[in-house]
């Protein structure tokens, strides 16, 4: 593994200022249309190394991406992506894979560097990476369980792209078989999501709406109204 990337990007391409979070949370839209304008390597690589720095449950990552730019294989990703323009518009897509075996494989290695960067684990961290592949497995569908980890790494992702001034457009809407055969993707990954990057062309997607508090936020039981009047 790495330490913290450095030397990330720290304005948007043209100096600007990075978006504030709030402004990140409220000015991201699931963007339609693209520019085909490339996405300069070093903020590709920036999107991608701060996703890469997502939480997931034991540190164990299983998280996979796959980076096509190339005209060609973004035609035979919108084959198997219903024939979304958005596919072939954008300068970059990225195919979001959780892996449900390789993530084992690698337990070993979190597991042991964690222990000696001081990251909470003991010196047996070879009883506590078992311990956590038996829970794991276990728990619930492996399918569930990479899918939850992956997002993570997604939707920041889709919000770092944001923060640095580049639109973006995930997708569910994909035949996961076509893009494991089309991209040489292992049988035992779930293809999680498609993200498209790049910079959108107005009209800007209008806002859909949210859900208010008083919809989603319980307090202390399900169900129960949250007051906000502690
Ligand atoms: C995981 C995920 C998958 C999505 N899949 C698609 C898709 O395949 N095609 C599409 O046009 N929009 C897709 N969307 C976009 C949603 O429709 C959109 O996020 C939602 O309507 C809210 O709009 P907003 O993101 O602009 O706020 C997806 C969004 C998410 C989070």
């Amino acid at each position: 593994m790495q330490d913290k990337p450095s030397n990330l990007p720290r304005t948007q391409p043209d100096g600007a200022a990075l978006k504030s979070i709030i402004d990140v949370m409220l000015e991201r839209r699931a963007t339609m249309h693209f520019a085909p304008d490339p996405v300069p390597e070093e903020y590709l690589n920036a999107i991608l190394s701060l996703a890469a720095q997502a939480p997931s449950g034991y540190n164990l990552q299983p998280w996979r991406f796959i980076v096509v730019r190339k005209e060609e294989n973004k035609r035979r990703l919108q084959a198997v992506a219903f024939k979304q323009p958005k596919v072939v518009e954008a300068p970059v897509v990225i195919i979001c894979l959780g892996m449900k075996e390789e993530w084992k494989e690698r337990a070993t290695e979190v597991f042991k560097e964690g222990a000696e960067r001081g990251a909470g684990q003991t010196d047996a961290w070879q009883q506590t990476r078992d311990g956590a592949i038996g829970f794991i497995t276990k728990a619930l569908p492996m399918s569930v369980w990479v899918t939850r980890h992956t997002m993570i790494a997604v939707t920041s992702l889709m919000l770092i792209a944001e923060a640095y001034g580049y639109d973006t457009a995930p997708m569910e809407g994909f035949d996961p078989a076509g893009v494991k055969t089309e991209f040489g993707v292992p049988d035992e990954a779930e293809v999680v999501a498609l993200v498209a990057i790049g910079r959108g062309v107005a009209p800007d997607k209008a806002y859909p709406g949210r859900f208010a508090l008083d919809q989603i936020v319980y307090e202390e039981a399900y169900g129960e109204p949250w007051t906000q009047d502690t």
